[in-house]
């Protein structure tokens, strides 16, 4: 599979939502203006996958997407990933999750302090905590009732290692 990554710009923001949609259950869900406030932020890292292969408007197809927030004096946090669930498993998760570490890196790589990345996933969403561990991401603590009805969140996180 031909994948690509790029930053994301507001005309990508139909697209975007509607992985959204499909990947998480209505109750959490981000809004559509949610995504229009990290599109239109400039500290906000929002990365794209794409497939080569073309959808009826003649263009690549959005197969997945991540956003990361600068937090704090040394952290970046990843705000989610997403990525559809026809593309799931072939790499494009730990590539986006690659790609954005690389931008952040690149960001901070004259500060002499140290970075780190931290992020909340659902304590029960094993593909992801796969996905995360995989990465170098170590469980921090546990975030009791962090999502709507009352499910667990866990803090992973890992130092950004600067070359
Ligand atoms: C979590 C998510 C982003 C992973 O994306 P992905 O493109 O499928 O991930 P990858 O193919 O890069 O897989 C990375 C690792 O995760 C694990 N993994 C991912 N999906 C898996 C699956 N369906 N079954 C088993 N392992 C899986 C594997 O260990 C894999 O490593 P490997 O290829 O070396 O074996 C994707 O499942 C998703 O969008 N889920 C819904 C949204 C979500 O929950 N986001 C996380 C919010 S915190």
């Amino acid at each position: 599979m031909n994948i690509k990554t790029r930053a994301a710009t507001l005309q990508d923001l139909e697209e975007i939502y509607q992985i959204e949609k499909i990947c998480f259950d209505s109750s959490d869900v981000f809004h559509k203006e949610t995504f229009e406030f990290f599109l239109s932020k400039e500290s906000t890292i929002f990365l794209l996958a794409e497939k080569s292969r073309e959808n009826r408007k003649g263009n690549a197809l959005v197969v997945g997407f991540i956003i990361a927030q600068p937090k704090l004096k040394s952290k970046f946090e990843i705000i989610t990933i997403d990525v559809h669930p026809d593309s799931r498993n072939k790499g494009i998760g730990k590539l986006l999750l690659r790609e954005i570490e690389e931008v952040i890196l690149t960001r901070v790589k004259d500060e002499k302090r140290d970075y780190f990345i931290e992020l909340v996933v659902y304590e029960n969403n094993h593909n992801a905590k796969k996905l995360y561990t995989k990465m170098g991401y170590r469980i921090l603590g546990k975030l009791n009732s962090y999502y709507s009805r009352d499910r667990d969140g866990l803090r992973m996180g890992k130092k950004l290692l600067k070359v």
